[in-house]
């Protein structure tokens, strides 16, 4: 065949494919969500979560050992509380099970960067994300809690908050509460993109916070939208994120691709627990291969325009990158 153009050429052997390659990616770009439970001396397995642990301010270190060890750098600390009530006071207390754990981590490894969820679902007896009103979550209530949560957290030594919420002005307001109290050089990764989604559900086993009654839709995001993720990414990025993301990530990549093109902000996305539920339990199943379908899933969503990625495989894909096999 007379042929001028021959896409193959350059799929001929490994270096000109790795040469060539479009997508690169480094374990400096991965986040690894973390659960710290009040009490002591706890490592317990979560049932929903095969291979994920929930760990006690105590011996929360060893689970940083293991991500330096594998090169994962960052954290997102998610906390279970002892005691919930209908306000979430636990999530803001100075000695709260976050708190005690961001102390811990500092402690012992200054410069692992530790990043906190700042919700409120963990931390009420009802479950939902904020103060109720009725059966409603009410904004601008949940909006001053929010901001003293994540005060808190500054406080008790993080580097970075990460709004989880999906309540409308909180992060010009956890920006403004910051900023009076000193902390005006610290990051806030806004969930600007959160959709409610049934990804969620092993999250919620998790972290004991699914809702008492009904569900997230009067807050999170729905679905069938694409024009609104854009609406809650620019009045982020107005109210002053520094990092915007887009949750869940696999079935959400057009989301993430049309935002990382019109926003001069760093993305993420979050491959939530269904996600690694899903290959997990495929793989236990013997239908696919955990190990590559966990590679070319990470791959998909920097392809799509993923700055960082957040994901319970951070640590394998770690191990995946160092060795060569993608990246
Ligand atoms: C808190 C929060 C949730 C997740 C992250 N932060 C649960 C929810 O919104 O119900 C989900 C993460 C995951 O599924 O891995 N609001």
């Amino acid at each position: 065949m007379n042929l001028n153009r021959r896409p193959r050429r350059l799929r001929s052997c490994d270096t000109i494919r790795r040469m060539t390659r479009e997508t690169r990616i480094s374990p400096d770009s991965l986040v690894y969500p973390l659960f710290v439970i009040e009490g002591k001396n706890i490592v317990e397995p979560i049932p929903s979560l095969e291979g994920q642990f929930r760990y006690s301010p105590d011996r929360v270190c060893e689970e940083i050992e293991a991500c330096k060890k594998a090169g994962v750098r960052s954290v997102l600390l998610f906390g279970l509380p002892a005691q919930k009530d209908c306000q979430g006071s636990s999530a803001y207390h100075p000695d709260g099970v976050v708190q005690q754990a961001i102390r811990a981590i500092k402690e012992k490894y200054p410069d692992f960067y530790v990043i906190t969820d700042v919700c409120m679902c963990e931390y009420t007896d009802h479950g939902h994300c904020g103060i109720l009103c009725g059966q409603e979550v009410d904004n601008d209530k949940t909006v001053e809690v929010l901001a003293k949560i994540a005060l808190s957290h500054a406080q008790a030594g993080a580097d970075m908050v990460a709004p989880s919420d999906m309540m409308d002005g909180r992060i010009a307001e956890i920006r403004k509460v910051l900023d009076e109290n000193g902390f005006q050089n610290l990051p806030i990764m806004s969930y600007s993109a959160k959709y409610a989604s049934a990804f969620y559900g092993p999250f919620r086993d998790a972290a004991g916070s699914a809702p008492a009654f009904g569900d997230r839709k009067g807050y999170q995001m729905d679905p069938h939208n694409r024009k609104e993720a854009m609406k809650e990414c620019l009045l982020d990025m107005e109210e002053g994120a520094d990092i915007l993301m887009v949750k869940p990530a696999l079935s959400y990549l057009d989301i993430l691709y049309e935002t990382s093109r019109a926003v001069t902000l760093p993305m993420a996305a979050y491959s939530v627990s269904g996600e690694y539920a899903m290959i997990k339990a495929a793989g236990q199943a013997g239908l696919i291969d955990e190990h590559l379908v966990m590679c070319e899933s990470a791959l998909s969503v920097f392809r799509a325009g993923a700055n960082i990625l957040i994901t319970y495989f951070a640590k394998e894909l770690a191990q995946a990158i160092q060795n060569g096999e993608i990246g």
